[in-house]
């Protein structure tokens, strides 16, 4: 095992009708609240007018900024971030998934600042403050309510990185699985996939520590198992408990205790897609993670069959493998680049263009180094 030190302030709320805890938490937190939405999904479902609702009773001044886009971009954050200063609000709160929570903890850094947000994924700006974030989750996958990471796009410069910076923990999450009852089934299965990916991230990074791994493999199992119930039954509320609080742990570092890294390579072969392609976060991951493992198959040999003997019961890498590309396929996400729009063949220009791409965000493993024949090498799995 390496040293290391856990940190997790995020206070998180978890279960039906965590949200009426709201009001009390808001009495630390001031009463100007920049609320920061999706495009129209909480308004639909009912969840902004339960929110709203707690927020009066917490006698709250609301500005809203809704909105916000899967795979967020940096100039929502821009415009969101001068409402929040121009109303000097005290406090920001998200209502959705990984892309409205990512782009408010980026807000709540930049709110403080003089700068433009892009500056702080630059470095041109390290910041000392941040306001507080309160989250309320609506969707499984991303880990981002108990982490303190955010990844935000850029159209023009054509980057997706991912931001750290320990300020930006939400201090408090509300996490009702109720909630994600409306997802659907679409990115019911991307968020399975993502949090199967996250697990997998940790496993295959640098380092070893016995019971993180079985950590991993648990928390992998579970999304084995009730991830394909779920998807046969969108409005059970005890699957979608048991995935929500998979995915929380997947990314809030019990993947990580002891491990020197994690590997996050197939995480930036799927930014690629998801900045060129707009591919959704979790179906990019479904096809660069079966393209990425076999490549890497010899180097992955132990790791696959430890963890195939595990989670599937399986004797070898490559049975391994199968298993979570038959995984993908059975719950409905792409595993093929033709699946999201690209040819359905090998495609020169599309290749080269993405390597391009992987270049412009310096995307490669923490501990299973890519070169630019990698890449095209795995690409071409995924064809
Ligand atoms: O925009 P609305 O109308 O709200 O609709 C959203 C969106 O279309 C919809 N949705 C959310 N909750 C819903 C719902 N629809 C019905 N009922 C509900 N309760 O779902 C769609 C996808 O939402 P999005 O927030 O984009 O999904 P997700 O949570 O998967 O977040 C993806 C983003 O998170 C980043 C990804 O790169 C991507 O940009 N990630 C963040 C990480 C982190 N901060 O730790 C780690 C991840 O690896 C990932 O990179
Ligand atoms: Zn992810």
């Amino acid at each position: 095992m390496e040293t290391f030190t856990i940190y997790n302030p995020t206070c998180l709320h978890f279960g039906r009708n965590i949200i009426t805890q709201l009001p009390a938490v808001m009495e630390n937190y001031g009463k100007r609240v920049l609320l920061v939405c999706g495009k129209n999904s909480v308004k639909s479902n009912g969840i902004y007018q339960q929110v709203m609702e707690q927020l009066n009773l917490a006698h709250a001044k609301v500005f809203e900024y809704s909105g916000i886009k899967s795979n967020p971009v940096i100039g929502d954050v821009d415009a969101a971030a001068k409402l929040g200063r121009d109303n000097k609000v005290d406090v920001v709160i998200a209502v959705g998934g990984g892309s409205v929570i990512d782009s408010a903890k980026i807000m709540a850094l930049a709110i403080p600042l003089p700068n433009k947000a892009w500056d702080l994924f630059d470095n041109k700006v390290k910041p000392i403050h941040s306001l507080p974030l309160i989250a309320v989750l609506t969707l499984a996958a991303t880990g981002t309510e108990m982490n303190a990471f955010a990844v935000v796009q850029n159209d023009q410069t054509k980057q997706k990185p991912g931001y750290y910076s320990p300020l930006i923990f939400p201090k408090h999450s509300f996490l009702d699985p109720q909630y994600t009852l409306t997802v659907p089934a679409n990115y019911t299965a991307y968020g399975i996939v993502d949090l199967i990916a996250h697990a997998l991230e940790g496993y295959f990074g640098a380092g070893e520590t016995t019971l993180t791994d079985k950590f991993i493999f648990s928390i992998i199992k579970e999304a084995v198992e009730y991830g394909p119930l779920l998807m046969d039954d969108l409005h059970n509320y005890s699957y979608r408990e048991k995935i929500m609080f998979a995915a929380t742990c997947a990314l809030n570092g019990t993947t990580a205790f002891g491990k020197k890294s994690g590997d996050w390579g197939v995480h930036g072969l799927g930014h690629a897609l998801s900045v060129l392609y707009d591919v959704p976060h979790g179906a990019s991951l479904s096809i660069a993670y079966p393209a990425w493992m076999k490549h890497f198959k010899e180097s992955l040999e132990p790791s696959l069959l430890l963890m195939g003997s595990n989670i599937f019961g399986v004797t070898s890498a490559n049975e391994t493998i199968h298993c979570f590309e038959k995984f993908f396929e059975q719950i409905g996400s792409p595993t093929k680049l033709h699946q999201v729009g690209l040819s359905s063949s090998v495609n020169e220009k599309e290749l080269n263009a993405l390597i391009e791409n992987l270049n412009i965000n310096k995307v490669n493993g923490n501990h299973y180094k890519m070169t630019d024949e990698d890449f095209r090498q795995i690409l071409t799995n995924a064809y």
